[in-house]
């Protein structure tokens, strides 16, 4: 994991302009939301699925980077004050304290467009219809039917008592639909697509988006601010409907606990090549941060 976080750390710093590019206070606060933090859950997963269809890492590294640039926009905007109203992200001050708020909503926009950059200034598999596909699937994954989409659940459903199928919804959408996708991706950069079971794996992506979320509101509730590098206790602060509002943290741990089985007993049906999302799927269920 460790070899895998580096290298899409150096993708990525390659990616983003330097601050010696105008405008440089943009470029210094995209580098700042993305750079020297987070646990690139994304990426490895990316390359973890990549890996089970023996796709070359380097035909990875793009494809890793574009998910996190997604990923790290979708935080920064979500921090913002009209939004989570957060002011603290991966340890130290979100985007909108440490910059400024117009500067953090072009740092969202920015990122987002580099994102499908990214994907799409090189050849990233040989079949450039194939390569289409993948940048249709991260703009799905982001927008009003994924990512933004859960987003907008998540806002109008403060104040509100969400059903438990109501909550997986909004949490499909709001993390799951990224997870799923980076997934995916990793997937679609196999030289043959022919030799492996997608159906299956988008049914492990599935889950583990769903899981990613409902761990994702139990540390919330349970971890510490300095553990996190963020306000833990917001979600009941804002009065959001979350898995530990609706049935308590046991329930929810045994929920995630399910999950986590159901994942791993997919990955089982792998003949081989699974162990690594086998292992980024323990570390997604039982992270302490
Ligand atoms: C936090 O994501 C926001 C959610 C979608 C739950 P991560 O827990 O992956 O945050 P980083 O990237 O490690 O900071
Ligand atoms: C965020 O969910 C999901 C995103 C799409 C960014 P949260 O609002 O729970 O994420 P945190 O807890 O602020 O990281
Ligand atoms: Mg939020
Ligand atoms: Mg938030
Ligand atoms: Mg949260």
């Amino acid at each position: 994991m460790l070899e895998r976080q580096g290298r899409v750390e150096a993708a990525l710093d390659c990616l983003l302009p330097g601050v010696e590019h105008a405008p440089a206070r943009l470029h210094s606060a995209m580098r700042y939301a993305v750079l020297g933090g987070g646990k690139r859950v994304r990426p490895l997963l990316a390359y973890a699925a990549g890996e089970l269809v023996a796709a070359k890492p380097g035909h990875l590294d793009l494809v890793a980077s574009s998910l996190e640039l997604i990923h790290a926009y979708s935080l920064v905007h979500d921090d913002l004050p009209c939004m989570d109203n957060d002011r603290m992200r991966r340890g130290k001050p979100t985007v909108h304290v440490e910059y400024d708020e117009a500067t953090a909503l072009l740092v969202g926009d920015s990122l987002h467009s580099l994102a499908f950059q990214a994907l799409t200034d090189n050849a990233l598999v040989a079949d450039a219809t194939r390569q289409l596909a993948m940048a249709a699937t991260l703009a799905r994954a982001a927008g009003s039917s994924g990512m933004a989409g859960g987003q907008a659940i998540d806002l109008q459903s403060v104040g509100k008592r969400l059903s438990l199928p109501e909550l997986e919804f909004m949490h499909v959408h709001k993390t799951g639909a990224l997870i799923r996708a980076s997934v995916q991706l990793g997937a679609m950069c196999a030289d043959s697509l022919g030799a492996i079971d997608l159906e299956l794996l988008d049914r492990f992506g599935k889950l583990a988006g769903l899981g990613f979320q409902l761990v994702d509101d139990v540390l919330d509730a349970e971890s510490s601010t300095a553990t996190l590098g963020k306000t833990v206790g917001k979600d009941a602060m804002d009065n959001k409907p979350t898995y530990v509002t609706a049935v308590g943290v046991e329930r929810s741990r045994k929920l995630a606990s399910e999950l986590c089985e159901e994942a791993l007993a997919v990955l089982e049906q792998f003949p081989r090549g699974g162990e690594r999302l086998g292992d980024l799927t323990r570390f997604i269920f039982h992270r302490e941060f």
